[in-house]
């Protein structure tokens, strides 16, 4: 039995909801994905959101900006409806938001600055190209690469930078509402933590709410303020990890207790204490 405070359809005390999904319900043929899945997301929240591989957290982040139409379920994101809603209303809405896709999903044949500068172009196509470079390279400091990176092609940076590049281009339209899907994925540890440490400052820099489905524990000890947890086809629980710990699920157990969660526990341990 889940407690009520850590029960995915309650808004916690003192939230002002930017994501609220009820009832969701996604399949594909036979499969079914998701079935009455709930989750709210708070203003100024880093949510980690995890689950095995193909448990639907990225389907979920799709299904959120609705990339995917559910077959039933309520989502508002931004005080909009996702769900039934018009192509301009659409639009209006996506400018408010930035994403990282899993794969970085840079287009290979436009440079690093080409690449930011796609939504900017979307929504102020008579900007003057001296005003979109100017803007452009803003945004490339603030996804933490060179100056240098700006005229680079993808297919010439490190997977981090890749990665950099992305969040930049994420940025590039001054979200509130940044999602992030699996952004250290295939990262050394070390690049790991200091995108970690960016997305952290830039969240509080920019007072962004951060949708973020990792794998790493590292990620979830060091920057995430609550988690969301997968399974069943649903968000069995959402809350802090010690919270999460305190549930006698298995898998919830297995994935932070595994010998895995606990290196990542006692490393960031130690790390804070030291
Ligand atoms: N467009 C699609 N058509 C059919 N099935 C799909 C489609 N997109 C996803 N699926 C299926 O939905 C399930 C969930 O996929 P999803 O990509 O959301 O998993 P995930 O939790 O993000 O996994 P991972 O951690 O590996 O990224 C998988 O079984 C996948 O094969
Ligand atoms: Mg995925």
């Amino acid at each position: 039995m889940i407690p009520k405070e850590l029960d995915p359809s309650t808004v916690p005390d003192g939230c002002h909801p930017v994501i609220e999904v009820r009832g969701l319900r996604n399949a594909f043929g036979e499969q079914v994905i998701h079935d009455d899945l709930d989750l709210t997301v708070c203003r100024g929240e880093i949510l980690g959101v995890v689950g095995g591989s193909g448990t639907g957290k990225s389907v979920l982040l799709r299904s959120i900006i609705g990339l995917q139409v559910p077959e039933t379920g309520e989502i508002d994101v931004l005080g909009e409806n996702m769900v039934d809603r018009s192509e301009d209303e659409a639009k209006n809405i996506r400018r408010r938001w930035g994403i990282l896709f899993q794969n970085g999903a840079l287009f290979s044949t436009l440079t690093v600055a080409e690449n930011v500068e796609v939504p900017i172009r979307e929504y102020f196509p008579f900007l003057k190209p001296p005003l979109l470079d100017e803007i452009a390279s803003y945004k490339i400091a603030m996804g933490g690469l060179p100056p240098d990176a700006g005229p680079k092609y993808p297919s010439e940076l490190s997977g981090g930078m890749v990665k950099r590049a992305g969040l930049a281009r994420a940025l590039a339209l001054d979200p509130e509402l940044l999602f992030l899907d699996e952004p250290t994925a295939g990262l050394d540890p070390i690049a790991a933590a200091a995108f970690d440490q960016l997305i952290r400052s830039l969240q509080e820099r920019l007072d962004l709410t951060v949708f973020l489905i990792t794998h790493d524990l590292d990620t979830l000890h060091a920057i995430c303020d609550r988690v969301a947890v997968l399974a069943d086809r649903k968000v069995i629980a959402v809350g802090t990890i010690p919270q999460l710990l305190a549930l006698d699920h298995p898998w919830i157990q297995e994935y932070f207790n595994g010998p895995r969660g606990r290196t990542a526990a006692n490393s960031y341990q130690e790390g804070v204490t030291a």
